[in-house]
């Protein structure tokens, strides 16, 4: 990690705290039902478990593999689905746990995708919403953050698979910065 400046934009005790907010707004939003989070490999993984356990009732969890980025920093439009759910969604309550969403290009292919599953209800909460780099629409119900267009790395998000451990949101600048 020595090559690249990592500049702190998303301290962890922010990103806890509104976490646990979301957690219980969420849980407002579900009083009963079977609630289903799909988490997004592998960067939401982080996000999904602090978010299930800032919820106040049970939660299934379940995970889907996909592929856009490749090693560097910008998508290449295609999509794909590496790993399926195991559980079904017929007649629940779904929501799509996400770590970012950027152009909205993976999100929206995953949501044609899990409608045809017949979810009761099917919404997204994601951690980071870079609001000015959306090229298709996507409805986020819960978000985080609002985030400017910087690459961020870090709590699940990774450049090239590295820096997803760290506990804080962090702009990755330097040498990279242009890859
Ligand atoms: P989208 O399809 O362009 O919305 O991209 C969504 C995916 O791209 C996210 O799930 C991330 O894996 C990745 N991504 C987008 N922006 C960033 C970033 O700033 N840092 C790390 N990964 C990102
Ligand atoms: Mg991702």
């Amino acid at each position: 990690m020595k090559d690249s400046k990592l500049r702190v934009l998303l301290p962890a005790d922010r990103i806890q705290a509104r976490i646990r907010e979301m957690g219980e707004e969420i849980s407002r939003d579900y009083p009963d039902g079977n609630l289903h989070f799909i988490c997004i490999l592998k960067g939401a993984c982080f996000f999904l478990t602090d978010l299930a356990r800032a919820m106040k009732r049970d939660v299934f969890v379940d995970f889907m593999g996909i592929s856009t980025y490749g090693k560097g920093k910008s998508t290449s439009g295609e999509v794909k689905v590496t790993k399926d759910l195991d559980i079904s969604l017929e007649g629940a309550d779904v929501l799509v746990v996400e770590d970012i969403v950027d152009s909205g290009i993976t999100l929206n292919y995953l949501m044609h995708v899990l409608e045809q599953r017949k979810p009761k209800s099917l919404r997204i909460a994601a951690l980071l919403d870079k609001p000015e780099r959306r090229v298709r629409t996507v409805p986020v119900t819960y978000v985080g953050f609002q985030i400017p267009d910087q690459f961020v790395v870090g709590y699940g998000l990774d450049y090239a698979e590295k820096y997803r451990n760290l506990d804080d949101i962090c702009v990755l600048e330097g040498p990279e910065e242009e890859a």
